[in-house]
């Protein structure tokens, strides 16, 4: 993994709520955003997970909370962001990262099963940046007449075309990139919210990337090796554009949905 070619303090003194950031791309994001200067707090369902995040941001000396939450539940989301406010003072930054999936075909995937990936992934974006509006609006809580904050949402390449067995997480990640600039557009005029994404390609060493496309399946489109670009991302390289657009190098991007995947997306084979 290459070192950061950003400054350690850039994010100095800012908040980030991270969803899903106790393992895969959350956790990357977690800890570049720490290591530039932000604290953390980490939010995920799974207690051990969560535990061992905690302790590895901090060993990293990383001012880092982890805190149990299901991003489906209202109630969950107000806490979190309540506990985080208690403990830092304000937020920054929320980072919507907890995400479902399974490969499954349409014929295979139950209308329950289609709803819960919609839940965890569009309505969880939704829910977590409702509760966070009064947080990170300009003069919002803790927010002392500073600017306002950044959401920034995760989501993916698979809707851009259309992908095998994807149907439930192409519609859903399609939909939280709609929300992206829908809430660009009036949380940026209202609040002075700015609301950006991030879709990565495939990233090496994450719980989709094992999930969706095993070393075995991976063809001759994908070469982990002898292609430049047209290659498996690392988490470093989403958790890069994380901290690029958290910073006040980021200050005028509103409304972006970022591709990080080396331009795998548009490619197709060669004849
Ligand atoms: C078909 C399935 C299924 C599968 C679950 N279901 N797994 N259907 N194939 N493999 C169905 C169930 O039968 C049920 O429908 C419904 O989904 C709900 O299942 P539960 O197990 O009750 O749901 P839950 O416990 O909430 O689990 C959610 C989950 C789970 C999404 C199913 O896998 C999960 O949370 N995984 C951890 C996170 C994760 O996968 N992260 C990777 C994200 S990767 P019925 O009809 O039977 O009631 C990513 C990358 C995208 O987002 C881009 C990649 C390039």
């Amino acid at each position: 993994m290459d070192s950061s070619p950003f400054k350690a303090g850039i994010l100095s003194g800012m908040v980030a709520v991270i969803t899903g950031g106790g393992s895969g791309i959350g956790f990357e994001i977690s800890t570049q955003l720490g290591l530039h200067g932000a604290s953390i707090a980490v939010m995920g369902r799974r207690k051990s997970v969560l535990d061992s995040a905690v302790i590895s941001l901090q060993e990293s000396g990383i001012h880092a909370i982890g805190i149990e939450g299901d991003v489906r539940k209202n109630e969950d989301a107000a806490s979190v962001l309540q506990i985080t406010f208690e403990k830092f003072g304000r937020i920054d930054v929320l980072v919507n990262s907890a995400a479902g999936n399974f490969l499954a075909s349409p014929e295979d995937l139950s209308p329950n099963a289609f709803k819960t990936v919609m839940d965890i992934d569009t309505l969880g974006t939704y829910t977590m940046s409702h509760a966070a509006l009064n947080y990170l609006k300009k003069g919002g809580l803790g927010k002392q007449g500073n600017g306002g904050g950044l959401i920034l949402n995760i989501s993916a390449t698979l809707h851009y075309t259309a992908t095998w067995y994807q149907l439930h997480v192409s519609s859903a990640k399609a939909a939280i990139d709609s929300m992206t600039r829908s809430l660009a557009l009036e949380w940026g005029a209202d609040y002075d919210i700015r609301v950006n994404g991030i879709a990565p390609g495939p990233i090496a060493g994450t719980t989709g990337m094992s999930k969706l496309a095993p070393d075995e399946m991976i063809g001759t489109r994908l070469r982990k090796e002898t292609q430049p670009l047209f290659k498996i991302g690392e988490k470093w390289d989403i958790a890069m554009a994380a901290v690029y657009l958290a910073s006040n190098a980021g200050k005028f991007v509103n409304g972006m949905i970022m591709i990080v995947d080396g331009g795998l997306w548009l490619s197709s084979p060669r004849f």
